[in-house]
């Protein structure tokens, strides 16, 4: 937690954080760091995550739109930040291999997920709230364009870098897309350059900080802006 001492814990203790995928890889970092600067903490998983102060345990399965329903029932008070985190990969050989439902998965998964949840939770929501949906720069139709094979995951983070500009247009809170970078966990690897509790921290200060990027927009874990 190299990072926790520098983000704002004004800003983050005392207030309501639910963030999705939060068992393992960046999202389990940023529910570490979340509980240790004081924060109330909803924790949507399907596996339960480490028991820590100020952190409740909600089922969730995005795949599923009832458990997506019932997790948002499952909420009691406002939420002051939702950090939609979950997302899978899909194959990656390329348009050789590239099925129909492989890219069906993905995006219900990717995208109508956090769409969902998102509708779910707006009876929740505190005036005023951000919603943060982990994106990737590999959605990016000017800086994303690399070798992966991957079809389904580069369209399913475009579309969500899409959905974050409507919902932005649409819904009277902060909506953000962030690229977390590329994070040594079972999705980046164990090549990858990145430490996510490092990255996790960056997001936390970004979120909680007083300049963070403006509602619809696309940026890193620094707050810099990503052509979309
Ligand atoms: N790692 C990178 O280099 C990188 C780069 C760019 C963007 N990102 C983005 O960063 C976010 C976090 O990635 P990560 O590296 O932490 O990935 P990860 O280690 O593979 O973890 C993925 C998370 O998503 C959850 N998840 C997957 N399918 C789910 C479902 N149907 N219902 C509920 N939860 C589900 C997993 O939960 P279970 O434990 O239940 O499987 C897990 O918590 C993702 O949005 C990813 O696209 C990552």
């Amino acid at each position: 937690m190299s990072l926790a001492s520098n983000i704002g814990s004004a800003t983050i203790s005392g207030k309501t954080w639910l963030v999705t995928g939060a068992a393992r890889g960046l999202g389990l970092c940023l529910v570490r760091h979340l509980s240790a600067q004081g924060a109330r903490v909803l924790a949507l998983s399907r596996a339960p995550g480490l028991v820590m102060p100020g952190v409740t345990h909600i089922p969730y399965d995005q795949a599923d739109e009832t458990s997506i329903n019932a997790a948002a029932q499952a909420v009691s008070g406002q939420i002051d930040y939702v950090i939609h985190n979950a997302a899978i990969r899909g194959d990656t050989g390329g348009l050789a291999t590239l099925t129909a439902s492989d890219l069906a998965a993905v995006i219900r998964i990717n995208v109508a997920g956090p769409l969902l949840l998102t509708r779910a939770l707006i009876p929740h929501l505190s005036p005023g709230a951000t919603l943060a949906f982990i994106s990737s720069r590999a959605g990016s139709f000017t800086e994303g364009r690399d070798s992966d094979g991957d079809y389904a995951y580069c369209l399913s983070k475009a579309a969500l870098n899409r959905a974050v500009a409507k919902l932005a247009d649409d819904l009277p809170f902060r909506v953000l897309a962030l690229h977390p970078g590329w994070l040594r966990t079972e999705m980046g690897g164990d090549q990858a350059p990145e430490d996510p509790d490092d990255a996790a921290a960056r997001i936390l200060s970004l979120l909680a900080g007083p300049k963070g990027p403006v509602s619809g927009s696309f940026a890193d874990s620094h707050g810099k802006l990503i052509q979309p």
